[in-house]
């Protein structure tokens, strides 16, 4: 290859920069709004509206939107819903990804419960790490919170994740006062038997209407305070975009990881880019504002018209979520319609 081809070939990887200078480099793909649990803070127990079968992006569709995505510098891709493995077609969406040139990292966020069945298959098709959600190990809590009686079954998929090497295998928990924030210890001591790296997140003004309140929030500093009871916790260096700051676990080599979204934001160093499961572009999971792609998409508009629609989008992302302005207004859809 002569070197004029190779710069003329070489992918736009500055174009998904916004009006802050941020560039994005991971996509946040929401393969469904369905989810099989109804966790208190992100859904409301019963009368959800769903998404219609003919909004959802079909699995064509969602790869060719992160091809091209891909080919303006996205690096890496993570699945969420709702809850992906919903989808009955989730493993070719994998294959699919994992055959894109460049090819992305590819991650999923999944609640476990399907974990056991799947794990193997995904992984063959080519995922590379899993996020698992657990809130509690303490099976009248997790009922109490998802409103589901799966532990067993998410237990199950932890240990399959873990055997099917989908390595470093993360688990995600959100506290809430009163019902399992006395969980935290023992969280830690279940994710450091396994292997797994936890990570508190906590929880942000997303879920059913009404059930956030600042002054109830679980907040970071509390987290710690209460791990720091019964672990010693020496704070890791280079946490660079991510979003979890993370501590290793008496002196290593297990780490915790806590992601204060509320009290120490990190919109400043965000390089996500988020596309829902009916093909609305969101650069952030609290935007007043998507764009649409699935309707140029299936008008017939070629890539170079899609990756416009894209670099405009990121062109606006805003500068930050502003959770705790007066202003602030939280997002028309739930978590399960944005993708975690
Ligand atoms: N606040 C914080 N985390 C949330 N999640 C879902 N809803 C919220 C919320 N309102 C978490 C899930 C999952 C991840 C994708 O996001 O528990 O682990
Ligand atoms: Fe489902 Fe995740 Fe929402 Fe829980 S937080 S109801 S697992 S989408």
């Amino acid at each position: 290859m002569t070197a004029v081809t190779a710069v003329t070939a070489a992918p736009a990887v500055a174009a998904l920069t916004d009006g802050y200078g941020r560039r994005a480099r991971d996509l946040r793909l929401s393969l469904t709004d369905r989810c099989s649990l109804r966790c208190s803070y992100c859904l409301p127990a019963e009368g959800v509206t769903w998404l219609k079968r003919s909004q959802l992006l079909r699995a064509d569709e969602i790869v060719r939107l992160a091809g091209i995505l891909v080919g303006q510098g996205i690096e890496r891709v993570r699945l969420t819903g709702g809850e992906p493995l919903v989808r009955a077609d989730v493993v070719d969406i994998v294959a699919g990804l994992a055959a894109l040139t460049p090819r992305p990292e590819l991650a999923l966020t999944t609640n476990g419960v399907a974990l056991a069945r799947l794990a193997g298959p995904l992984a063959a098709a080519g995922l590379q790490r899993v996020n698992i959600s657990l809130d509690t190990v303490d099976r009248g809590r997790y009922r109490a919170v998802t409103r589901r009686d799966r532990l067993g079954d998410v237990l199950a998929g932890i240990d399959a994740a873990v055997a099917a090497g989908l390595r470093p295998v993360k688990l995600n928990a959100v506290l809430l006062r009163g019902v399992n924030d006395a969980d935290a210890a023992t969280l830690l001591d279940f994710a450091v038997a396994r292997g797994c790296e936890l990570r508190f997140i906590e929880q942000m003004p997303l879920g059913a209407a009404g059930g956030w309140s600042r002054a109830a929030l679980v907040t970071a500093s509390e987290v710690l305070s209460l791990l720091g009871r019964d672990h010693e916790l020496t704070p890791l260096p280079d946490r660079g975009a991510a979003p979890a700051a993370r501590w290793l676990v008496d002196g290593g080599p297990a780490a915790v990881g806590v992601i204060a979204a509320v009290t120490e934001p990190f919109c400043a160093d965000c390089e996500r880019l988020r596309l829902t499961a009916d093909g609305q572009l969101r650069t952030c999971l609290f935007a007043g504002t998507e764009t649409d792609l699935r309707t140029p998409l299936r008008a017939g508009a070629d890539d170079a018209r899609l990756a416009e629609l894209m670099v405009a989008a990121v062109r606006a992302k805003p500068a930050g979520h502003g959770i705790g302005r007066p202003e602030f207004c939280p997002p028309a859809r739930p978590m399960s319609a944005i993708g975690g």
